[in-house]
């Protein structure tokens, strides 16, 4: 975002937000959009769920070129009541979540440059919009996604933002879910990524563990490198009730347990569906020193 003009020209309203002014585009961030969106549309079948390939035509993401706010919103207000609002760079926390609650998702306007397909500093329209936005037409998706950003709110209350973000991280961002055809992932930094799209599912190294949700709240996460552990739903509707509970006395459990776990831990109470070969290659390490 750093050097781009039409962000730092514009003052940014009260809630964050501010104009996509999708004119100025020039034709070499359209560029980098398609190439992006052709890479990773074909990469993505066989691997995605039907819901998030569905949502993609739903709002025709693969037009041609980085999609136009004013095109996509009124469809996606009409399916699921959700619209994606622009934002300039990372939100405050409550401000995020103020959105999310309203049923608005904050995507960055800026998109990444050609030489750097696969490095990112910080989210870019690509992930925000590819990545987040086609599982926001799907009814129980977006319901989960509402309820977080109220979710969120209340954790400010109690304490609990630092478990709150680890179940954004490990369904939102990076979640795997068991479908009839198989397993395939919903997360959206898996979603948008070349990488992470085979790595988590075709690499031995990480591990695959059945979602639970205390299990996630206590998991630490890594932020720059694909993930040693990912925790896998059997549908959306079971993410959505697994997450209807009061979690306040769940911050309070939380809270008088002292540690968190790694990403490599793996624990006697996890349903493991594939246990990865990291923490092998890990142990090796040790017993050489
Ligand atoms: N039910 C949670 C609470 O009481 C909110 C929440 C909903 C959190 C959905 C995450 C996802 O705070
Ligand atoms: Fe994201």
């Amino acid at each position: 975002m750093i050097d781009d003009p039409i962000i730092t020209s514009q003052t940014p309203a009260e809630d964050f937000t501010i104009k996509q002014v999708w004119d100025a585009y020039t034709e070499e961030e359209h560029g980098v959009w398609d190439l992006l969106y052709t890479r990773q549309a074909e990469l993505l079948k066989g691997r995605t769920t039907k819901e998030f390939l569905e949502g993609l035509k739903l709002l025709s993401l693969g037009d041609g070129g980085i999609p136009n706010l004013e095109e996509i919103n009124p469809k996606l207000k009409a399916l699921t009541g959700w619209t994606v609002v622009m934002v300039p760079h990372l939100v405050p926390d409550d401000v995020f979540f103020n959105h999310l609650a309203n049923r608005r998702f904050p995507a960055g306007r800026f998109i990444r440059k050609p030489d750097q397909l696969d490095y990112l500093q910080e989210p870019d329209i690509f992930h925000d919009i590819f990545g987040h936005v086609p599982l926001l037409t799907q009814p129980v998706f977006a319901d989960y996604m509402e309820a977080y950003g109220k979710g969120g709110l209340r954790s400010l209350k109690y304490n609990g933002l630092k478990n709150l973000a680890r179940l954004y991280w490990y369904t939102v961002e990076f979640g795997l879910i068991n479908t009839p055809e198989g397993l395939r992932h919903y997360g959206a930094g898996i979603v948008s990524s070349y990488g992470e799209a085979q790595y988590s599912l075709e690499s031995p190294s990480p591990h695959r563990i059945e979602f639970d949700l205390m299990r996630v709240m206590q998991t630490d996460y890594k932020i720059d490198d694909y993930q040693d552990v990912y925790f896998v739903i059997d549908s959306f509707e079971q993410l959505f009730e697994a997450t209807q509970q009061d979690f306040a006395p769940l911050y309070k459990q939380l809270s008088q347990k002292s540690d968190s776990y790694t990403p490599q831990t793996v624990l006697k109470a996890d349903k493991i569906l594939q246990h990865g070969t990291l923490e092998y290659s890990q142990s090796k390490a040790t017993s050489k020193s």
